[in-house]
């Protein structure tokens, strides 16, 4: 008995040290909106954080409340809708994640929200700057081809841009990859690897079927297959009939790129996502960020790869992509030249 006890109390003595030495605040901003408790629900559900920060212009300390009953190791705070409410949910930050924003109504593309959600997402980046000027931030406000660039201004200005700390979430694109082309090919969703590169909206969306293990799909199945994942948004804006966008399967893809970026940053190597970031990969055609996959490390970005081979088709995707994506990434940036 006392063997046990004591065989016990050693185990959670290195528990504890363990999680100690990985501790890791996540803060949330926009916790209480669609994607943000659902998203909030599964980071109260990761064993690498230890710290949940939640911050809402509503509800935040509500849905705080309600997720600190569960009984997993972390500390689940609520933050009032004020500056320094804000303040103290990004202090010591480690990871960042911005859900906050409108989403779309049937008959909205995303660069429809950009009024509304930039200015959001700028004011939030400029509190971030002050309050957790090494965090990882992770845009998922849409349009993310120019949040994600709005970011970037604000923390240039601010002197504190880190563009290995930067990310736009595209991490539901590859889901929804995975998911589609399983239901084509009957095989198991969980297995399937696509690579989803450009950007986050329509024909800046482009999925490389010729590197998957189904490069063989061609002519109208793969027209229809590569139209649902670039549309892929669409068919839920259109299913939920004006009562918002997805959240569910954002909540899950937001998490599952939060816990890649911990894995990574506690030490696992090869950790790969694709990912919108600032890139060199077609700078030379005045695109500054691109989404491709990405290696992450305990700094961040640790490695952007290559495109690889594409085929004729995959190349006009691309050539289609580049064109929207420079006006959405300029227009972020002119956003915070004009309203700083
Ligand atoms: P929602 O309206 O349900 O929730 C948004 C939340 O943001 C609300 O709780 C609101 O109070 C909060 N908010 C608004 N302004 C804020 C501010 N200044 N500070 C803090 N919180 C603020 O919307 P949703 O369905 O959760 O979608 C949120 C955003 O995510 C939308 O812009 C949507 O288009 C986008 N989205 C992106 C992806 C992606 O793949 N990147 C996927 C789905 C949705
Ligand atoms: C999505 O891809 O589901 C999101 O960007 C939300 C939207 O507006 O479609």
């Amino acid at each position: 008995m006392f063997a046990a006890r004591r065989s016990f109390s050693l185990f959670q003595k290195r528990a504890f040290s363990a999680s100690a030495a990985q501790a890791s605040k996540v803060a949330v901003l926009g916790a209480g909106g669609g994607i943000g408790q659902p998203l909030s629900l599964l980071l109260k559900l990761n064993p690498r954080v230890s710290d949940l920060a939640l911050y809402d212009i509503r509800g935040g300390p509500g849905v705080a409340a309600d997720l600190s009953h569960i009984n997993t190791n972390s500390v689940v705070t609520g933050y009032n809708p004020d500056e320094a409410g804000l303040a103290s949910c990004l202090k010591d930050a480690e990871i960042v994640l911005i859900p906050a924003g409108v989403p779309r109504k049937p008959g909205m593309t995303r660069d429809d929200l950009f009024n509304t959600n930039a200015s959001i997402v700028r004011d939030l980046a400029k509190a971030a700057a002050k309050s957790a000027p090494n965090a990882n931030i992770l845009v998922i406000a849409n349009p993310v081809n120019s949040t994600v660039p709005i970011v970037s201004e604000v923390y240039k200005a601010a002197g504190v841009y880190n563009p290995k700390r930067l990310f736009g979430v595209t991490t539901l694109d590859v889901v929804r990859a995975s998911r589609f082309i399983s239901e084509v090919q009957s095989t198991d969703p969980a297995a399937e690897k696509v690579t989803v590169i450009g950007g986050h909206s329509g024909v800046t969306i482009v999925p490389l079927l010729s590197q998957s293990n189904h490069a063989s799909i061609s002519g109208e199945a793969r027209d229809a297959l590569v139209n649902r994942i670039q549309f892929g948004g669409d068919e839920v804006v259109k299913a939920k009939d004006g009562a918002g966008s997805a959240t569910l399967s954002m909540a899950m893809a937001g998490a599952r790129f939060a816990e890649s970026l911990l894995r990574a940053a506690q030490g696992e190597k090869g950790v790969i996502e694709p990912t919108f970031v600032e890139s060199p990969l077609f700078k030379d055609q005045g695109v500054n960020f691109f989404a491709s996959k990405v290696e992450l490390g305990p700094n961040g970005v640790e490695k952007i790869h290559e495109v690889g081979p594409i085929n004729e088709y995959e190349q006009k995707l691309v050539d289609a992509c580049l064109v929207d994506l420079k006006k959405n990434i300029q227009k972020g940036v002119d956003f915070v030249k004009a309203n700083p």
